[in-house]
């Protein structure tokens, strides 16, 4: 339903969409204009293309487009009203209208019975924890420390060693065996069911809403058995696709202004034990994607945390590069000098030295640095090259001017080059052309339109000057019988409407307008006009003479597409001798009409 265009109005009165979109994503300024990297497709350049101007966004290669409440609603998947009210929050800007406006969760009728069991399955492993048998699982939580309030917090329990009375539990509380396989718990594989974490303690794994989707089972001592045995892959779980407590930690992240980032669960009871509750967990994966996705959208720096080992500082350079090359600010937990993983140190140095831990923060560029250092031999020339050669990218990423100096001594350090000598290095790579004017942009990725037809072109002006003067409207209106274009005349068709309704053409109303309009096509339709507002090559003045002239074309132009097409058809079926006179007589009319 579109609901009251003032309050959208008013809402965007006090919108700024370079505000907005800086809350999801890092923006850069160029000139009149900001860029970003566009997160509608998978951006390696700042594609998108923010004007504070015309309050709106585009991006140049997947053509994505719009205003504030545009970005917002496909940024998080959310309905238009939904991203009113968090373009208002965003912006702060408070009105009573808003507070009727509430969340619609989606139910999605599969998930149902299957969180549902996992809920009672859940329930049923905390109750087997505080049992007789349990006490084997309690006595391991106590030994590593995790006390009660850790233990009700995430939920912790046992399961017990008979696996197949867990199954039994579920079915009698109505769950089906289908969805007792379903969930990953258990499968008919040998005839009958039986729990596959029996006789393990119990970590439930909570999504970002906090409902349980799976289980890490973890064995009691040190025996030969698998250490962790994980949930499967299952309609709800998706462990490349978990961060381990974020449900709780997209609420303390943004009161503490970053996020750790650990490897297990173990180092994110470790944080809780000193009071770090801003923290979550890859759980042992790459960084997926997904993990980008939950991790940007908190819009906090993120302090990456892994082990301190070979392996760890691997993965730790490979996941810093791969969040900055998202855009997300990282800072790392220097770990150099440790192999301790956060429960370790908190377990055997204290609380007082864990937290010197995480507070020793270093810059990506810094770790990289000391890392090349201590696993590159560094001894001939070729070798100092080649670690400057691979450090030239990360430097020409560098904005700040101090900052590139001080690694550029840095550098000049360790392998002996005189700092000039990197300098000039850097001059070299720099050199190399980086086009991001906006026109250019439009041919580079557009290289069809180079070749606009004259039809085209004529009704590109056309609309293009219609989206700006009513005038333009009514011309069209009166003159032209239609444009060749579908899109255009859609658009056209709007304008007309619009242009009754409204007293004056303000862009962001006409693309707010849409937005709340319940067409089909509107996405559609604002990315074109959109494209349109934010060209820079037409003629500053709309007067008769222009609209004449582009009339002119067009009429001319849509008259031989229209013979064209005439000719094609009479000709279609027709001996050769048949068509070759019907197209002599056709040329002989058009000269006669030219002259
Ligand atoms: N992991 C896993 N399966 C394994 C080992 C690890 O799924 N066989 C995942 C777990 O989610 C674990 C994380 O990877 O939390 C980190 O692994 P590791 O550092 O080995 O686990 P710790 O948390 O240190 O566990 P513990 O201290 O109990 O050994
Ligand atoms: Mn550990």
């Amino acid at each position: 339903m579109a609901f009251d265009e003032s309050l959208i109005n008013d809402v965007l009165k006090h919108a700024d969409i370079v505000k907005v979109v800086s809350a999801y994503l890092p923006v850069i300024r160029k000139g009149k204009d900001y860029l970003a990297k566009c997160p509608f497709h998978d951006d390696t350049n700042p594609s998108m293309h923010i004007s504070p101007e015309l309050q709106i966004f585009k991006c140049f290669v997947c053509g994505t487009s719009g205003n504030a409440i545009g970005f917002v609603r496909k940024y998080e998947k959310l309905s238009f009203r939904e991203a009113v009210k968090k373009v208002a929050e965003i912006c702060d800007y408070h009105d009573p209208r808003l507070e009727d406006i509430h969340e619609t969760k989606v139910v999605d009728p599969k998930r149902v019975p299957l969180v549902k069991c996992l809920h009672d399955l859940t329930v049923y492993y905390q109750y087997a924890l505080n049992s007789p048998e349990g006490k084997a699982g309690l006595d391991y939580f106590n030994n590593r420390h995790l006390d009660a309030d850790l233990r009700s917090k995430f939920r912790l329990g046992y399961a017990f060693k008979d696996g197949k009375a867990t199954c039994r539990f579920l079915e009698e509380k109505g769950h089906s065996l289908k969805t007792i396989e379903d969930v990953g718990i258990a499968s008919s594989n040998s005839g009958t069911y039986s729990d596959r974490n029996a006789g393990r303690v119990i970590f439930p794994i909570m999504d970002a809403n906090g409902e349980v989707v799976g289980y890490s089972a973890r064995r009691l001592g040190n025996g030969p058995e698998a250490k962790y045995v994980n949930s499967p892959e299952t309609y709800l779980f998706h462990k490349s696709n978990i961060l381990y407590n974020y449900n709780n930690a997209k609420e303390k992240a943004r009161i503490a202004g970053y996020v750790y980032v650990l490897e297990g669960f173990m180092d994110v009871y470790a944080l809780y034990r000193i009071g770090v509750e801003s923290c979550v967990a890859t759980m042992g994966t790459a960084l997926t994607a997904e993990h980008i996705r939950l991790l940007r959208s908190l819009n906090v720096e993120i302090r990456l945390c892994l082990d301190g080992d070979l392996p760890g500082q691997k993965a730790t350079m490979e996941i810093a590069n791969n969040l900055v090359n998202n855009g997300l600010s990282v800072r790392i937990v220097d770990n150099q000098n440790s192999t301790k993983d956060p429960d370790e140190i908190l377990n055997e140095d204290g609380a007082v030295a864990l937290n010197a831990y995480l507070n020793k923060l270093i810059s990506r560029v810094d770790f990289i640095l000391n890392y090349y250092k201590n696993t590159n031999p560094l001894q001939t020339t070729e070798q100092k090259t080649q670690l400057i050669q691979e450090f030239i990218p990360v430097l020409l990423a560098i904005r700040s001017q101090i900052e590139l100096d001080s690694y550029i001594n840095k550098l000049a350090n360790i392998t002996g080059f005189a700092p000039e000598a990197i300098r000039n290095i850097l001059k070299t790579a720099r050199k190399k052309p980086q086009n991001t004017d906006f026109r250019d942009m439009i041919r580079e990725y557009h290289p069809e339109r180079k070749v606009l037809r004259r039809l085209e072109f004529a009704e590109r002006e056309l609309l293009y000057q219609m989206l700006q003067n009513r005038e333009a409207v009514a011309f069209y209106e009166q003159k032209i019988g239609g444009f060749y274009d579908e899109t255009y005349r859609i658009i056209a068709n709007y304008l007309i409407e619009y242009a009754k309704e409204q007293k004056d053409f303000v862009p962001v109303d006409l693309i707010s307008s849409l937005e709340n309009s319940d067409l089909p096509e509107k996405d559609e339709l604002i990315n074109k006009i959109s494209e349109l507002y934010l060209e820079r090559n037409h003629p500053d003045i709309c007067n008769e003479e222009l609209l004449n002239n582009l009339q002119q074309v067009i009429d001319t132009e849509k008259e031989k597409i229209f013979e064209s097409d005439t000719l094609n058809q009479s000709l279609e079926g027709k001996d050769p001798m048949e068509q070759a006179r019907i197209v002599a007589d056709y040329n002989r009319r058009r000269l006669r009409k030219k002259h």
